[in-house]
């Protein structure tokens, strides 16, 4: 097995869990990290064992092969074109830019000069949705027809002390906050999209901060709290989604999809775990039947781009993927805007499912199985 070498850029809060996870990947190998605040960069190098550094050194090494972006979305396409342009692959955390237009700039940077892109989530590598693709693709709920997405919540500014940038700025709103994982879930397991209509409200001007030193200071909100829409798959399948922050309590799944022979219930896609269920002539709990499934993977995307390099074939936490997935987002907002449907400008790919199978650590695609 190749083993490559990542140098991570951004040594915040999520860089923890990447870390963490490389030991269980015998494809990545993380041989520096940094951060625009070289102490962050020191405390996580002196924590993991790896030499820390600014982003300018880090690029300038011949033993990093991936750059794994972990930095805050705004510098999300600085610091990946800077990486495609000293020679890396680069792997992004969610979302790959701030609008398509941003994010065209990465795929075609990275396009130019034969260099992969991956973003995360990569959670719909996890068992739980493997499982899922895998029963769709088995024809168990024949034909898949229609679906729903549901992310409703109460609203950040309940737990978290600093809520401002989930009400006003760019990726800020239900949707572009969590819509990647519900939005890539279902490409997986139905394909691209071809077209979105939505409408959008906002639930309140102001939303309190619960918790923190700011508790009790109101903060502003500028986006559509609460959008409602439809996608239309190029499939012909018809999902609704609803991505909220207004709602205090519900009893949606996930996701759901339904079929001509079925329905499945599929857990959280913010989750490498949980248990599908599927209906026939009664609903079942299905064992799950593909490997990462009963833990926190997050970095599975990135191990799977390592071995696609290594392998000569395309990874599945694509660039294009992530492109799709905005431009899924970015189009129901437009549409809830403008009070048309919109066609999307992005084809969308559905990446090739995993084997069944497997341990933690090996990616077993269809060939190697
Ligand atoms: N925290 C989570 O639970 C979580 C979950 C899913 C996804 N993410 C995504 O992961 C990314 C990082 O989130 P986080 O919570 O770790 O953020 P964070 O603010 O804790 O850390 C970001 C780090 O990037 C550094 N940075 C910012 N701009 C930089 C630049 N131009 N060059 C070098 N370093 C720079 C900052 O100094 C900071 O240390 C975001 O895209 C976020 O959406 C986070």
């Amino acid at each position: 097995m190749t083993t490559l070498g990542i140098g991570i850029v951004g040594c915040g809060v999520i860089s923890d869990i990447y870390l963490k996870n490389a030991a269980l990947f015998p494809q990545l190998e993380v041989r520096a990290v940094a951060d625009q605040r070289l102490e962050a960069a020191r405390e996580k190098g002196a924590a993991h064992g790896v030499p820390a550094m600014g982003t300018v050194a880090l690029l300038n090494r011949d033993d990093i092969d991936i750059v794994l972006n972990l930095t805050v979305p705004a510098a999300h396409v600085e610091v990946g074109l800077a990486a495609l342009a000293a020679g890396k692959h680069v792997y992004s955390e969610k979302p790959l830019a701030g609008s398509v237009a941003e994010a065209r700039q990465l795929t075609d940077a990275a396009a130019a000069r034969g260099l992969r892109l991956g973003c995360a989530p990569d959670t719909f590598l996890g068992g739980a949705h493997q499982t899922a693709r895998a029963l769709v693709d088995a024809g168990r709920i024949g034909r898949p027809t229609a679906g729903t997405a549901t992310l409703m919540l109460a609203g950040h500014e309940r737990w978290h002390p600093n809520p401002d940038f989930y009400y006003a700025g760019a990726g800020a709103g239900p949707l572009m906050d969590m819509g990647p994982y519900y939005v890539t879930a279902m490409v997986n397991l139905l394909g691209p999209v071809s077209r979105v209509t939505a409408m959008a409200a906002r639930g309140r001007e102001t939303r309190t901060i619960a918790t923190g030193p700011r508790a009790g200071e109101e903060v502003p909100v500028e986006v559509p709290t609460h959008i409602t829409g439809v996608m239309e798959f190029a499939s012909g399948a018809l999902v609704q989604i609803v991505t909220s922050f207004d709602v205090r309590a519900h009893r949606h799944m996930p996701l759901e999809l339904y079929g001509t022979e079925g329905s499945l219930l599929i857990p959280d896609p913010n989750r490498f775990d949980g248990t599908v269920e599927l209906f026939g002539s009664d609903w079942q709990a299905q064992e799950t039947s593909h490997a990462h499934g009963d833990g926190n993977y997050r970095g599975l995307g990135l191990a799977d781009m390592a071995a696609g390099i290594a392998e000569g074939r395309p990874h599945r936490a694509s660039g294009a993927l992530a492109l799709h997935a905005l431009d899924v987002m970015e189009s129901l907002l437009a549409s809830a805007e403008s009070g048309t449907a919109v066609t999307l400008s992005t084809p969308g790919e559905r990446p090739a499912p995993l084997a069944p199978g497997g341990h933690t650590g090996r990616i077993e695609t269809m060939e190697t199985a």
